[in-house]
């Protein structure tokens, strides 16, 4: 299942996902984030008829982080509806009645040991979930989420990442559960990026889901040039489905965190512990991964 705030990155995700054999998309569930709930709704099931997979069950979920206030979406990360311009489909569906959380308990409890939760955005869907059903951890396989930054800066403030800070509180109660999380922070995701001409050669396929990319990603490369000074473009989210399909092209270490919930400047900071004995960590840290095997990974498959 994969909880998300489309969001030109969580486009891309999507679409891999999509169109990768090897998974089974089971539900799709959104939240605030990238952009109001309703927009990341309509965005996430525009996407699935883009891809042909409006079948697909969506969940909408939360509108605002538990305990504050949504600050509000940020036009010039992800444009003004959350996709950089680029023009998609009407959704061919309509979200289903149950909420995102209880979609994802439903559906965990349905298929005990064999759902990984891919989360792409805040975690405040999974955060209900596990408020709502304690026993929510044993049904689920692992949770693999792209969040954090546990050895270097943030990227919405110097010292948080942007699905961290988003919600503190919901990534702290995420971090505790008692499940196996596989967490793809800045650490990773900066390391994971298309150059121009991996960008332009979306443009050639000449296929719908090749040509929505290669119009959506320019825009997400111009921040990234103009106010990050970054020449390359991070892809955050699809390195989470990523790691979902082939693990081998990453590197990881096991850790324990605890994430600031405190007002002021250090909100959403993680504090990291590398290094932890197996028996004492549920969480894997990942650091490195496999550049020219992603790379071609989203060639061959985002078409
Ligand atoms: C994360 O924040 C969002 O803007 C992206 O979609 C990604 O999930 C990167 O910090
Ligand atoms: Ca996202």
């Amino acid at each position: 299942m994969i909880d998300t705030d489309p969001g030109i990155d969580d486009a891309v995700a999507l679409l891999l996902a999509l169109r990768s054999p090897e998974l089974h998309v089971e539900a799709v569930t959104t939240v605030f984030g990238n952009h109001d709930i309703a927009t990341t709704t309509d965005n996430a099931l525009a996407l699935l008829a883009l891809a042909g997979r409006p079948d697909i069950p969506v969940g909408q979920g939360a509108a605002r982080p538990l305990a504050r206030p949504f600050l509000g979406h940020r036009e010039e990360v992800h444009g003004a509806r959350g996709l950089g311009g680029a023009p998609l489909p009407a959704p061919q569906s309509a979200p289903v009645t149950q909420p995102a959380h209880e979609l994802i308990i439903d559906r965990a409890r349905a298929h005990p040991g064999e759902l990984t939760l891919v989360a792409i955005a805040p975690l405040t869907n999974l955060a209900l979930a596990l408020q709502a059903e304690p026993r929510l951890p044993q049904w689920v396989a692992r949770v693999v989420l792209m969040g954090g930054a546990y050895t270097r800066p943030g990227n919405i403030t110097p010292l948080a990442e942007a699905n961290v800070y988003h919600d503190p509180e919901a990534a702290a109660q995420v971090f505790a559960a008692p499940w196996s999380v596989h967490a793809l922070g800045l650490d990773v995701t900066l390391q994971a990026t298309l150059e121009q001409a991996d960008i332009a050669r979306f443009g050639t396929r000449g296929t719908p889901v090749a040509d929505f990319v290669a119009a959506a990603l320019p825009f997400y490369q111009q921040f990234y040039r103009a106010r990050k000074g970054q020449p390359a473009t991070p892809m955050h989210d699809p390195a989470a489905i990523a790691y979902t399909l082939d693990q081998s092209l990453f590197q990881m270490r096991l850790a324990r965190v605890t994430v600031d919930q405190s007002d002021g400047p250090r909100r959403g900071h993680i504090q990291t512990t590398l290094e932890v004995a197996p028996d004492d960590a549920h969480l894997h840290i990942v650091t490195h991964i496999d550049l020219p095997k992603f790379r071609a990974l989203l060639a061959e498959r985002v078409q």
